[in-house]
């Protein structure tokens, strides 16, 4: 029976219950940690020939010196690899330092110093600059938006993408919308992965001259089972539509090789790239080559990519198994909250009765397992119906997965019985 069918008496029966369970776990000291998207030790160590594959011989064999100054764009044999990784042109990639979010950082702040391609102006002398952010969405990019003073309109994030309706009648009707944030597959922390149909709109929409697409396909190899869920190409799609100026690529190998020291890319047609990289030279004489090298030696090609993903899915896929059974015995049949079914990426997203989340939280955290705080999926942290959590099973191991999933489902349990018997 869902607490909604029962009666009042009835639920005040289960309150008294799950507030009575609620104190016992909380005796019992425990301090767990379901905030961080980041891979485990066990998944980094998978990484570690990385280490040793790159030496003088090799470093001989490069195509051109990794060691000296130069190659803005990348080595070329980096260049090679991961325009296949981005489903791009040669002439459509830069290979940069360890961080996407650095790039997309920087592309940003360029756009608000000197304009994009197609801008009258820089970003930044326009008297308002909106971003569409499709929510629930991942923080950083919100975050990047509130340092510069961007307004986020919120647009609902559907099992598809986003709402394309809304997002296609906003742009159409305003020139100082310059962006949407993207996160197309497998999505943080919905799990979504785009289809066809939205990513032909998204190409297609009508939006300003110098509307920019931050397509963050951070989790593009990061697939949970061997059925991997089909993306078309943004890059494709916006040819077709006579927009190729419209996407900018992201990408990094930090949940493949290294979370601290991987490879980040950028993909964009070869007009935004340009552009990048005049301000780019005047930031940096070139990226970390050897560290790049690495990469190509110890991956080789797509193949090599993919076949080591695998190995990752092992890893985490009995993790994300444990979240959505402890989900489905204690709280899928009380009929209040819904958990998302990511088949790939590295979150879950639960949305709880409304009103609720930020206590959850907090009850959570009286009984030892720290959430990501309520509200951080949306712009400026609000979350309007305060009912998403983000939760993300790859650090803990799965005693503590096991452990901490046993006092969320109670918390989200009594936040929700506090709320309906108030
Ligand atoms: C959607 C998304 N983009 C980017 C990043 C960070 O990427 P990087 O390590 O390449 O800066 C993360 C990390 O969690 C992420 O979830």
């Amino acid at each position: 029976m869902t607490y909604r069918e029962m009666s009042g008496a009835a639920l005040d029966g289960e309150l008294r219950a799950v507030r009575q369970r609620h104190q016992e776990l909380s005796t019992r000291g425990l301090s767990l940690d379901m905030t961080r998207g980041k891979p485990c030790a066990e998944q980094l160590d998978l990484a570690n020939g990385i280490l040793s594959c790159v030496g003088p011989a090799e470093i001989a064999a490069a195509s051109s010196d990794p060691r000296n100054y130069g190659g803005l764009d990348g080595l070329p044999e980096a260049k090679r690899l991961f325009a296949d990784y981005m489903g791009v042109g040669n002439d459509e990639i830069l290979v940069a330092g360890n961080s996407s979010l650095a790039l997309m950082y920087d592309s940003l702040v360029r756009a608000w110093l000197f304009g994009v391609p197609g801008s009258p102006r820089p970003w930044g002398k326009l008297d308002k600059v909106k971003f569409v952010c499709p929510s629930p969405g991942y923080d950083r990019h919100f975050a990047i938006c509130e340092s510069l003073g961007i307004e986020m309109i919120v647009v609902d994030m559907n099992g598809d993408g986003p709402d394309m309706d809304a997002v296609e009648r906003l742009t159409a009707a305003d020139d100082s919308i310059k962006g949407i944030w993207c996160v197309p597959r497998y999505s943080n922390p919905t799990g979504v992965t785009f289809s066809a149909t939205v990513v032909d709109r998204l190409s297609s929409m009508r939006a300003a001259p110098d509307f920019r697409i931050y397509w963050d396909d951070a989790y593009a190899v990061h697939h949970l089972d061997d059925d991997p869920q089909p993306l078309p190409s943004i890059v494709d799609a916006c040819k077709k539509a006579g927009n190729p100026d419209r996407p900018l690529l992201f990408g990094s190998t930090s949940k493949i090789s290294f979370a601290g020291a991987g490879v980040a890319v950028m993909a964009a047609s070869t007009a935004n790239l340009k552009d990048q990289m005049r301000h780019m030279g005047m930031q940096t004489i070139g990226p970390d080559k050897i560290n790049q090298l690495r990469h190509v030696r110890f991956f080789r090609d797509m193949a090599g990519i993919e076949a080591h993903m695998k190995k990752h899915a092992a890893i985490i896929r009995p993790k994300f198994a444990s979240v959505r059974a402890s989900f489905e015995a204690n709280v899928s049949g009380t009929g209040i909250a819904a958990l998302s079914q990511p088949r790939g990426g590295y979150f879950f997203s639960m949305d709880g009765l409304p009103g609720t989340a930020a206590r959850t939280v907090a009850l959570a955290a009286e009984a030892g397992v720290k959430l990501t705080p309520a509200g951080s999926t949306f712009p400026l942290g609000r979350d309007p119906q305060d009912r998403n959590l983000r939760l993300a099973p790859t650090l803990p191991g799965l005693p503590e997965i096991e452990q901490a999933m046993e006092i969320i489902c109670n918390s989200v349990r009594l936040a929700a019985l506090e709320k309906l018997c108030a």
